[in-house]
């Protein structure tokens, strides 16, 4: 099935983005290149979805109506690749790029599932790609804490399949991510400004969620080092500081999780950490975001309530007062 093609055997889901107009050419992805990269094979690509992603170019072109969804457009990869937030390779957008790249391995990589679960292991992150896969593609919006924004398209797996396979027993009421800890070969976590390893949390009901996702690609490619390899989180509805990178543990908990910026600035950065315009940051407005890669002359846009995706989560907090759990 083409991308451009109604999908017949399934709903179209309401959060999907369509692959928009400035998609540029490596989105047009070497699938196979990318199941060769994961190791996954033949017996692997029997298990993907056929040709979610359209290989052919000019897909907007021919874009089916029901994917058009105007002003929407994927943000190049060359910026989501250069752009990045990763702390623990310096605090410059540029410098994740540059620093997770001279030497940092993130294969082999091992990631512990573990907690109040019936089935906590330890396993290497490609074993756990083919017991979670097919690897599905997901083109999300990403509105960064700090007033920007982007539209990636991720490839990974529901986080709920993950919980699923975990089988948490029933006191776990949150999930913790924890980031990887290297400081013999990550210079920033040599330095003690922050509290290594980065933490962030859901509740339970969080991640069952359909738009909670495990990203082990973007583009068609295996994650890229400054994007958070080998695996991440990627909390759509969230500011983008809840998308833990690099994980190497998940656990499950009865208490709520102390998370790295909350704990740093419980005034600044909440745990729900909602998108929400009408709550604005102590330091500056969350009414609009730049948006990465547009013009400058088109000015920022504004900020949707959960980032966009209201109809998906907004029962998740109903009753709760989001200034106060922010
Ligand atoms: N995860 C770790 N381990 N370290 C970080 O510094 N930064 C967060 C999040 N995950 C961060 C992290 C922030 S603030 C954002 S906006 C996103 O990653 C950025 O993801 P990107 O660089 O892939 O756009």
């Amino acid at each position: 099935m083409d991308r451009n093609e109604p999908r017949k055997s399934w709903v179209h889901p309401s959060w999907d983005l369509p692959d928009c107009a400035t998609t540029p050419e490596a989105y047009y992805l070497r699938r196979r290149e990318f199941l060769r990269v994961f190791g996954l094979g033949l017996a692997a690509s029997a298990l993907l979805p056929p040709g979610i992603r359209a290989e052919s170019p000019g897909l907007n072109d021919s874009l089916h109506p029901s994917y058009k969804l105007d002003g929407v457009k994927l943000t190049p990869e060359d910026l989501i690749t250069s752009y990045n937030n990763f702390y623990e390779w310096g605090l410059a957008k540029d410098q994740p790029k540059e620093l997770a790249n001279h030497g940092w391995k993130t294969r082999p990589w091992s990631v512990e599932i573990g907690g109040l679960c019936v089935n906590p292991r330890k396993l290497d992150v490609d074993e756990l790609i083919q017991l979670l896969g097919p690897i599905e593609h997901r083109n999300y919006r990403h509105r960064c804490v700090e007033a920007w924004s982007m539209v990636m398209p991720w490839d990974g797996f529901a986080l709920a399949k993950l919980v699923e396979l975990a089988q948490p027993t029933p006191d776990a009421k949150y999930v913790k991510f924890t980031s990887f800890l290297d400081p013999a070969n990550c210079s920033g976590q040599r330095s003690n400004e922050f509290s290594w390893p980065y933490t962030e949390g859901l509740t339970m009901e969080e991640a069952h969620n359909e738009l909670a996702l495990i990203a082990v690609g973007l583009y068609g490619k295996p994650l890229r080092n400054q994007n958070g390899a080998p695996l991440r989180l990627v909390v759509p509805w969230k500011y983008g500081f809840k998308s833990a990178k690099s994980l190497a543990k998940i656990d499950f908990v009865t208490e709520q999780p102390r998370t790295l910026w909350n704990q740093l600035a419980p005034n600044e950065y909440g745990f729900y950490a909602n998108v929400n315009p009408n709550v604005d940051h102590p330091r500056w407005s969350q009414k609009s975001e730049r948006v990465i890669g547009a013009s400058f002359f088109a000015g920022k846009q504004p900020t949707l309530m959960f980032n966009g995706y209201e109809k998906q989560v907004a029962h998740l907090y109903a009753g709760m007062d989001l200034r106060k759990n922010f």
